[in-house]
């Protein structure tokens, strides 16, 4: 079994350069379905989901070659719309191909995508909202068959500012006859990143980073080049392991106002912070201060997918951190890992209440979603003796090289990945 092996106990030092962005990566590799041409998409990290992704626009009959961070998506051909239970479970994102599929054919067969080890994730916000663009769903055997005669654009509402929900009706609107206005859209710099590229390629899309986002309706698309942006979840990692372990680390290419509610943390931990063009440097402070009351929340607010990786440092912290789980019910797994390696922590349902002051002890402990994964490995960072955090495919499919950049800053980790090979 797939394991990372990491000696405890080392500061990690240093400068790191951070991956592309995996939430931005995705939609953007949906929305080239909506060229009937080339793109090519540059920046774009090698980790697992991306690899799903790939194979699901080869399945639908694009072409798709990847020359290192480079990947060409050749949508000049038929478009099938057809997404495959085995691959729609692969990966619960290929729901954000719903949108641009039926952009650029009138219907689309998917398997339903399920909940997923993160919670139970429903659908229904994508789907109201795409059939106030005129599409009709009907399930089918555990798959949802959709058919539009037009895509009509609409005034859209959301009920919750989904991020997955946004991106859908941008994608399916940017074809769509007429004007859609999105009311109540998501606001995250992956949502930003994906309409700068549409509007590159030819849309007209306005209000992006906003609450209300309009798409003019144009008639096509045409081919271009597009760097992703860097993945604000995996810096606030890597910051968050140099909080962890006494560490002072400087990170690369990554906007401070995209991390500013993870940068606040960090400095309520008590953690020096120095913005610089395009850098960020944490300084760790010698004792981790408790952090109280804090609720995970749409952007600007904390992330939820820097939550867990918060919850392993506060375990150090000098007294009581109380966390709130406000967007993802089962996010709190990595609780009962932690508790292996001797941590205090009481979840009250979307509560975690975390006594720190303790000093966690090195065991085998094992990985139940992305984030959680990576947090575990900044709990074996910070913790005496070995170690073993295992199924690392969960690391997999948003870390790129996640065992390399904490060895480059200084920890001893070793990764053996599905029994294949052994990294450093
Ligand atoms: N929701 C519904 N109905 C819907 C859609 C969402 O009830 O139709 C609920 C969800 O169950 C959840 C909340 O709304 O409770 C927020 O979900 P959202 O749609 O915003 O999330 P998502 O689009 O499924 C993306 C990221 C997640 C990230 C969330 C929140 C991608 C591919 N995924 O998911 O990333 O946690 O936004 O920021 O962009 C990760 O990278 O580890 C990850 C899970």
């Amino acid at each position: 079994m797939s394991a990372f092996d990491i000696k405890g106990g080392l500061s990690l030092r240093g400068d790191i350069k951070i991956q592309g962005s995996k939430n931005a990566a995705l939609p953007i590799l949906a929305a080239a379905v909506l060229n009937r041409g080339i793109t090519k998409i540059y920046n774009c990290p090698l980790i697992l989901d991306i690899y799903n992704m790939i194979i699901i626009l080869e399945a639908m009959g694009c072409g798709v070659s990847v020359d290192g961070h480079c990947v060409t998506v050749d949508a000049t051909g038929p478009i099938t719309g057809i997404i495959s239970k085995e691959n729609a479970e692969k990966m619960r994102s290929s729901v954000i191909l719903l949108g641009a599929v039926l952009g650029r054919s009138n219907s689309a067969y998917i398997a339903w995508p399920g909940g997923c080890s993160i919670g139970e994730r429903p659908v229904n916000m994508h789907l109201d909202a795409l059939e106030q663009m005129n599409v009709q769903f009907s399930p089918e055997d555990g798959c949802i068959r959709c058919e539009t005669s037009e895509l009509i654009g609409n005034e859209i509402k959301l009920p919750y500012p989904s991020v997955g929900a946004t991106e859908n009706v941008i994608l399916a609107a940017v074809l769509a006859k007429g004007t859609t206005t999105l009311y109540n859209a998501a606001k995250e710099p992956e949502i930003v990143d994906l309409c700068l590229f549409l509007n590159e390629m030819g849309a007209e899309i306005h209000g992006m980073g906003t609450t209300m986002i309009t798409i003019l309706g144009v008639k096509s698309l045409m081919d271009i080049s597009y760097t992703v942006m860097n993945d604000r979840i995996v810096a606030g990692t890597y910051l968050m392991a140099a909080a962890a372990t006494c560490g002072d680390v400087q990170i690369y290419d990554v906007q401070e106002r995209d991390m500013k509610s993870t940068l606040e943390v960090l400095a309520h931990m008590g953690c020096g912070i120095v913005i610089r063009p395009n850098k960020i440097r944490v300084v760790a402070p010698t004792v981790i201060l408790p952090v109280e009351g804090i609720r995970t929340e749409p952007f600007p607010g904390f992330p939820t997918d820097m939550q867990s990786q918060m919850m392993s440092v506060l375990c150090l912290a000098s007294g009581k951190s109380v966390i709130y789980e406000e967007i993802f019910e089962d996010r709190f797994k990595i609780a009962a890992e932690l508790e292996k390696m001797g941590a205090d922590i009481r979840i009250e349902e979307n509560k975690a209440i975390i006594q720190g002051k303790c000093k966690l002890q090195g065991t085998t402990i094992y990985a139940k979603d992305l984030r959680g994964g990576a947090a575990l490995i900044i709990a074996g960072l910070m913790a005496e003796g070995d170690t073993k955090v295992k199924d690392t495919v969960y690391v997999e499919r948003g870390y790129e090289n996640i065992c390399m950049d904490l060895a480059q800053l200084g920890a001893d980790i070793k990764c053996c990945l599905n029994n294949q090979a052994w990294h450093e």
